[in-house]
């Protein structure tokens, strides 16, 4: 294990403690990736599983769009099923589509044998220890990984999904394996954030992108206690630990209750309204969000109002103490075909926003 390093002034480490932070912070789900031309450029002819286990690109991949953007943090170029294919699990990532499994996981047989990652990923160490000689001490670098619902959905599905119908018919049909399945996860997930946390990464996030699906009560019985496992085990890394999903309205409170300390907010939802949901299930905690990912091609005007819109509704949580501080960022990922140009200039409005104190 490396010695973490020091980071000074960081204002999304400093914001996610609940501290006053020197800017407003920010930073982009998907700031790596397609929108970026250098990214298609140094992608071409590798695929993108192979180029997630290449340190030399995931350093670089995850450092471009700091070097343009100027945002407050790195994401790890990585993907949620890293750790499946790290633990020798046949999946492949299509472009265009997502997650492909070789195999779906659905019977008994299927989920005792499912494949268990319980090393550290070397290669994506040697990526973070690269990462983190590039950036400057005011930068953080957020790891991540999927929850266990999320990539359960891709397992079973077998692929990328509409409606989530044979994960949701497994769950109600057959429970017991559904738990068999989801506590057979949570030690990979674990293992793979312990690679990141271990090579030194300075906050993490767990993605349960498609937990939206769910109705709370079926989030509660079948979800909660894996991805509150996931956090507890966490707790003592002390580093901060943030918590996102999509079309998440319903259950934000529910989620809440898994032990992060930041709330990652989609863009369905004001800030201030899913901060007194937040509250009322488990206290206060630090906002993520929400800007929706469409209005950076909607041009400077508009990106200027909703960015104003979105931190007014989050001092005015901060006000009212349902929230501890604002990390902005998008309400989910950059879509592929934003301009660049559009992106740095959203940062740019956004650092010039004033922060709550
Ligand atoms: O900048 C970042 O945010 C870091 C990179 C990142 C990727 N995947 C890179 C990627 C992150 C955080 C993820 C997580 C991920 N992967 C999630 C959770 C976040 C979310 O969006 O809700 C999910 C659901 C996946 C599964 C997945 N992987 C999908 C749906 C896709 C898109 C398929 C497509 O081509 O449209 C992927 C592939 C993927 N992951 C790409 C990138 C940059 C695109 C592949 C490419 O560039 O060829």
């Amino acid at each position: 294990m490396t010695a973490r390093r020091r980071l000074q002034d960081a204002p999304i480490i400093d914001a996610a403690r609940g501290e006053t932070p020197s800017r407003m912070p920010v930073w982009f789900m998907r700031q790596a990736g397609r929108s970026l031309p250098e990214y298609r450029t140094i992608r071409e002819g590798i695929s993108m599983l192979d180029s997630c286990f290449r340190p030399d690109l995931l350093s670089e991949i995850t450092l471009q769009p700091v070097r343009r953007h100027n945002v407050d943090a790195a994401i790890l170029f990585s993907d949620i099923v890293v750790p499946l294919k790290a633990a020798g699990i046949g999946v492949d990532i299509v472009p265009g589509r997502g997650p492909v499994m070789e195999s779906p996981v659905r019977t008994k047989e299927d989920i005792v044998s499912l494949a268990q990652l319980d090393s550290e990923v070397i290669e994506i160490s040697e990526g973070i220890t690269r990462i983190l000689q590039e950036l400057r001490s005011d930068q953080a670098l957020i790891g991540f990984a999927g929850a266990p619902f999320t990539l359960a959905s891709y397992l079973v599905e077998g692929g990328p999904s509409k409606n989530h119908e044979r994960t949701k018919a497994l769950m109600h049909a057959e429970p017991e394996l559904w738990h068999q399945l989801m506590e057979r996860l949570v030690p990979s997930i674990c293992a793979f954030l312990w690679t990141q946390i271990d090579a030194g990464v300075d906050a993490v996030q767990l993605f349960d992108s498609w937990a939206g699906f769910l109705s709370e009560r079926d989030y509660r019985e079948f979800v909660l206690p894996y991805s509150r496992q996931i956090f507890d085990e966490l707790r003592s890394s002390n580093i901060p630990r943030i918590h996102f999903g999509v079309g998440t309205s319903e259950i934000l409170g529910a989620m809440s209750e898994a032990g992060a300390e930041v709330m990652g907010v989609d863009w369905r939802v004001p800030l201030d309204q899913a901060a007194r949901r937040i509250t009322e299930a488990s206290g206060p905690k630090v906002l993520q969000g929400n800007l929706d990912p469409a209005i950076l091609q909607a041009g400077t005007q508009v990106m200027r109002q909703e960015i104003a819109r979105i931190c007014e509704e989050a001092r005015r949580a901060q006000a009212e103490h349902t929230a501890c501080g604002h990390i902005f960022n998008l309400g989910h990922g950059v879509l592929p075909n934003t301009a660049p140009e559009a992106i740095t200039e959203a940062v740019e409005i956004i650092h010039s926003e004033g922060v709550f104190h």
